[in-house]
């Protein structure tokens, strides 16, 4: 159970909430290939990987992760996922995780995937100064949705 009116709190996302991690996706990717508890361990365990999750009163409520692409500097940073539970939605809680995401990405090219139709997330992004370079027809296997590819640049805005 989640509580409404407690502070939300954002820092590491750790092996032990890969279960919950799984639970959100599931609600929050139907039909669109969900991640498993394990995809997530898998996620935390790869180095180079960043993942954040953001927690009230206690229960995992979004989660975050970027990877760091590249042997040596300068890296590029590709974003692996977002989601914030629905009843969290419009509380600036995406946009905290995406900063940290951003923080580690530190002024690196950050690339990222999102689904055309989704504009909470287009428009989340957009406002950070990622900007559409690509299309990818069917990226999504299972539900055959297009992809826009987003790309911010060094210096990409900050709200
Ligand atoms: C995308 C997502 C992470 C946004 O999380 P959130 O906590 O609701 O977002 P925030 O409250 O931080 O809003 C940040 C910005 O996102 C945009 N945004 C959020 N919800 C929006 C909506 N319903 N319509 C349009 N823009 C929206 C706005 O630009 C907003 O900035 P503003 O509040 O200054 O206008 C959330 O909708 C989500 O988890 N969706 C399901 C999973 C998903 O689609 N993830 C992205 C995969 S690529």
């Amino acid at each position: 159970m989640t509580r409404q009116g407690e502070p939300v709190i954002v820092g590491a996302l750790t092996r032990a909430d890969a279960e919950r991690c799984a639970e959100l996706e599931a609600v929050s990717f139907e039909g669109d290939d969900p991640w498993p508890a394990m995809a997530f361990e898998r996620e935390l365990a790869s180095a180079g990987n960043h993942y954040v999750g953001a927690r009230s009163a206690g229960t995992l409520i979004g989660y975050a992760g970027i990877a760091r692409l590249g042997r040596q500097p300068p890296y590029e940073y590709e974003v692996h996922t977002i989601c914030v539970d629905a009843a969290y939605h419009g509380r600036g809680i995406g946009r905290r995780l995406l900063n940290e995401l951003l923080d580690f990405a530190n002024g690196g090219v950050v690339f990222l995937e999102v689904r055309t139709d989704n504009a909470a997330a287009i428009a989340l992004y957009r406002s950070v100064g990622f900007e559409q370079i690509g299309l990818r027809r069917r990226y999504y296997r299972v539900s055959g949705a297009d992809a826009f590819t987003m790309r911010r640049d060094p210096g990409g805005a900050r709200l």
